[in-house]
């Protein structure tokens, strides 16, 4: 239910208003509070988050370590939720994991979580953002490795948004996530691998 500013809203629109509101102020304060501020991003990554019709369905940031993967990733989704609002009327769901959590979320023997429940809940979130996924120093296992697979397969048919951030390709995480799902991803984001290049920004030295 998009409207211009300079129009006196009705009052579903206020509602409407309020609704995307408050989508957006819990995405913040969920967001760690060193990737809350507003920055600047790559013009490929703001074309994703801007749904531009062009722009791929997927997202997979690279590059070294340092060079503001996670930042662009973090301000590219609340981009992404904010079009998304204003394009479907809808309050979207976002899924935002770093990797090493997520595969520990997964494993067969984790009791914080139920492994259907939480397979289903990341298969159908409107968006999947899985923060540094080559940076697990121990792969996942074999049991681990299906579940991803059920969760990016289920998303992968049903053509649902992935953002990730990674210092490898796509093609270059089969040891981790198998090669299933790497085959898969490399899919999901043709057209949406962007690799960040630059200097270690937490060095210092290198103006935003
Ligand atoms: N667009 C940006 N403008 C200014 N500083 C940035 C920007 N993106 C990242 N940084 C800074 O760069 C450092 C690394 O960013 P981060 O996103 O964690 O990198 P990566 O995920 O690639 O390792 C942080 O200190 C962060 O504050
Ligand atoms: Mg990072």
């Amino acid at each position: 239910m998009p409207f211009s500013s300079d129009e006196t809203p009705t009052p579903r629109q206020s509602v409407f208003r309020e609704r995307r509101e408050d989508a957006i102020n819990r995405h913040l304060e969920r967001t760690p509070a060193i990737y809350r501020g507003s920055i600047r991003i790559h013009p490929d990554a703001d074309e994703w988050s801007r749904l531009r019709d062009d722009a791929p369905l997927s997202l997979f940031l690279t590059g070294p370590i340092g060079v503001g993967k996670t930042h662009t990733a973090w301000q590219a989704s609340r981009q992404w939720l904010a079009t998304t609002i204003g394009r479907t009327g809808r309050m979207p769901s976002i899924e935002t994991w770093r990797s090493t959590a997520l595969f520990d979320a997964l494993r067969p023997d984790n009791r914080d979580y139920d492994a259907k429940t939480l397979t289903r809940t990341l298969q159908r979130a409107d968006l999947l953002f899985v923060d540094d996924l080559a940076a697990a120093r121990v792969s996942p296992t074999g049991w681990t490795q299906e579940r991803l697979y059920e969760i990016f397969d289920e998303r992968y048919i049903n053509r649902r948004p992935v953002l990730i951030t990674c210092d490898v390709l796509p093609g270059q995480i089969s040891h981790i996530v198998g090669d299933r799902v790497s085959s898969r991803l490399g899919e999901m984001c043709r057209g949406g691998v962007l690799l960040l290049e630059g200097d270690d920004r937490r060095k210092g030295g290198v103006a935003a």
